[in-house]
């Protein structure tokens, strides 16, 4: 296996924000510029790796724009940091180097809620990167993409890096979501009446989306059109990989489809996080049980968010 799944450097640095926008209903699009230190440490960033955001002093939005629901949590105070990973990581200048990444969001408490508030020129504070991302075995021709939901960004920005250091992978995407608006990518109509996820096709992915309810694309579970195209296709399993990100129920039916079909699969797991950097214990995975059959927890936010599919027990 090629060993580019670890990138031990980590550090706390500085990012500038240059835009903010809402995409839909609940989900916006950061985009930001790292400084000197985080530009050198994202130089080697994988997808799925993540870091954490200090969003202690950025403002509430007034009340008109909280949404009813979280109006009771929108005061709470945001003493922890927040994950988050990234859709895209770039290279926007060589000498000296600097970076700027983009991160999708969706308004689901307080902290988000406050993201909302941040314009260009604002600064945040940030530790990252870190965990450890999705690894690309040598000998595989053909790559799955499996994501639901907010599952979609680490996804995209492996796309990405797929393109660029993997150009002869054949890269097919399923993006799920409860319905059309819930992406948070695009998704327009494709000239065949199909729904077409714009930020993976543009890259000559063949990729497709499904919604719970049928507003786009494949009227069902992401898993149950991964599963169709599987028993069409039969792609070769030693050169095959699947990878996955979005709800835990949803990565357990990946990681029985790619048992199903003897492919190799790759998750990334979400958990609750307090540090963010081993300390705090809090994200808890449970994993295969050892040679002597102990139960084994493994942290998500060390050893993970990443994880081999057949190694987890999932939460159902
Ligand atoms: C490795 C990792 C990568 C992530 N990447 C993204 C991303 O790219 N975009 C994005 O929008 N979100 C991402 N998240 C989730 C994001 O961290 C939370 O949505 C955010 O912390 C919510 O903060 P809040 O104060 O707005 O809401 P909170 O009040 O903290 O949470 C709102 C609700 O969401 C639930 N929740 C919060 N965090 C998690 C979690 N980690 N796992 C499961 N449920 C949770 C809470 O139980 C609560 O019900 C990621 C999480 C992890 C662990
Ligand atoms: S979040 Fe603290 S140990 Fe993982």
């Amino acid at each position: 296996m090629e060993n580019d799944r670890a990138n031990d450097k980590k550090g706390s640095f500085g990012a500038k924000v240059l835009s903010n926008k809402a995409t839909r209903k609940r989900y916006w699009r950061l985009n930001l510029e790292l400084d000197a230190a985080g530009s050198r440490l994202f130089l080697h960033v994988k997808p799925g790796q993540f870091a954490e955001f200090d969003l202690a002093g950025v403002s509430l939005p007034p009340a008109s724009a909280i949404p009813a629901e979280l109006c009771d949590a929108a005061c709470r105070q945001i003493i922890l940091r927040r994950p988050f990973s990234f859709s895209d990581v770039k290279l926007i200048s060589d000498s000296p180097p600097a970076v700027s990444v983009e991160v999708l969001y969706r308004i689901a408490g307080p902290a988000t809620l406050r993201m909302t508030t941040l314009k260009p020129g604002d600064r945040l504070d940030i530790i990252g990167p870190l965990g450890n991302g999705f690894s690309v075995p040598s000998g595989k021709s053909g790559a799955i993409l499996i994501a639901g939901g907010m599952g979609s960004p680490p996804l995209q920005h492996l796309a990405e890096y797929l393109r660029a250091n993997h150009p002869k992978t054949d890269v097919v995407v399923f993006a799920g979501a409860k319905s059309l608006d819930d992406f948070p990518f695009t998704v327009q109509a494709g000239d065949d009446g199909t729904a077409v996820p714009v930020e993976f096709a543009r890259l000559g992915d063949r990729a497709w989306v499904a919604t719970d309810d049928g507003s786009a694309g494949f009227h069902g579970l992401v898993t149950e059109l991964a599963a169709q195209w599987l028993d069409e296709n039969a792609p070769d399993p030693n050169e095959t990989i699947i990878y996955g990100c979005g709800p835990e129920v949803m990565l357990a039916a990946v990681a029985g489809l790619a048992a199903a079909h003897g492919i190799d699969c790759q998750v990334s797991m979400e958990r609750m996080m307090g540090c963010g950097i081993g300390l705090c214990q809090s994200c808890a995975v449970e994993t295969a049980a050892d040679a002597a059959g102990e139960t084994v927890y493994k942290l998500c936010c060390k050893d993970g968010p990443v994880f081999e599919s057949k190694d987890v027990s999932f939460r159902l």
